[in-house]
């Protein structure tokens, strides 16, 4: 049975110095999962917050945070964002360090794994960890800033990991991120994606409840 398409608003769209509405706009919107971008100026050239962040908001919500760390060392940080209230933690096949053994760590500290693929990643990079994971994040636009153009040939690796889950009778969730509006959500979802991160078109949208529906579809 496929999986519910579900929208995962991302906070970095969201006013840095007050979070706290970001995560009332998310709820206010009927949604249940808050998407969170960590960044370390060093896998990708920019900074966005840490796992105090999490912990404070984790106090507010109880929005599912499905965390995406954007770190050249995740292993080194996974502990903390799960103690901090991370619930899913994605970490990259790029990153520096043992994936297999981080995906492991991850699921021994309580928390569902996720792996990501950068947008000229080659798939077959994820393969030997589908087994390991409930979800594949492919990104559609290079990580690092919010507001950049949807990027067309990731789809045909998203097709390929439907593909895929399809082949092995797996069923985890294909995540999208980067650049997702009611368009390119489409694309998306018919290609196999079922979960849809969405900063910029989330945040900016005047009716953020109608956005949110258009990209479930
Ligand atoms: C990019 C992040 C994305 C980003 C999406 O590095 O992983 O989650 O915030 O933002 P939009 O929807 O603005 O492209
Ligand atoms: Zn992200």
């Amino acid at each position: 049975m496929p999986n519910r398409v579900l929208v995962a608003p991302s906070l970095l769209a969201a006013n840095h110095g007050d979070f706290a509405a970001g995560i009332t706009a998310i709820e206010a919107a009927g949604l249940e999962w808050v998407h969170l971008d960590i960044m370390d100026g060093h896998f990708v050239p920019n900074i966005s917050f840490g796992p105090q962040v999490l912990a404070d908001l984790r106090a507010r919500t109880r929005l599912f945070f499905d965390t995406h760390l954007m770190l050249l060392h995740p292993d080194k940080y996974i502990e903390a964002f799960a103690r901090a209230g991370a619930q899913r933690i994605t970490v990259h096949v790029e990153a520096d360090h043992d994936v297999a053994r981080t995906l492991a760590r991850i699921r021994e500290l309580g928390c569902a794994a996720g792996i990501a693929l950068n947008p000229d990643g080659d798939p077959s990079a994820v393969l030997p960890h589908l087994h390991t994971v409930d979800l594949v994040l492919c990104m559609t636009v290079f990580p690092g800033f919010g507001g950049q153009a949807f990027i067309p040939s990731t789809v045909e690796t998203i097709r390929r990991l439907g593909d895929e889950r399809t082949k092995r009778g797996l069923n985890y969730r294909i995540e999208v991120d980067g650049g997702i509006n009611p368009e390119t959500a489409a694309l998306c979802r018919a290609a196999g994606a079922d979960t849809l991160v969405a900063g910029t078109s989330f945040f900016k949208a005047a009716d953020r409840t109608a956005l949110a529906r258009s990209l479930i579809g």
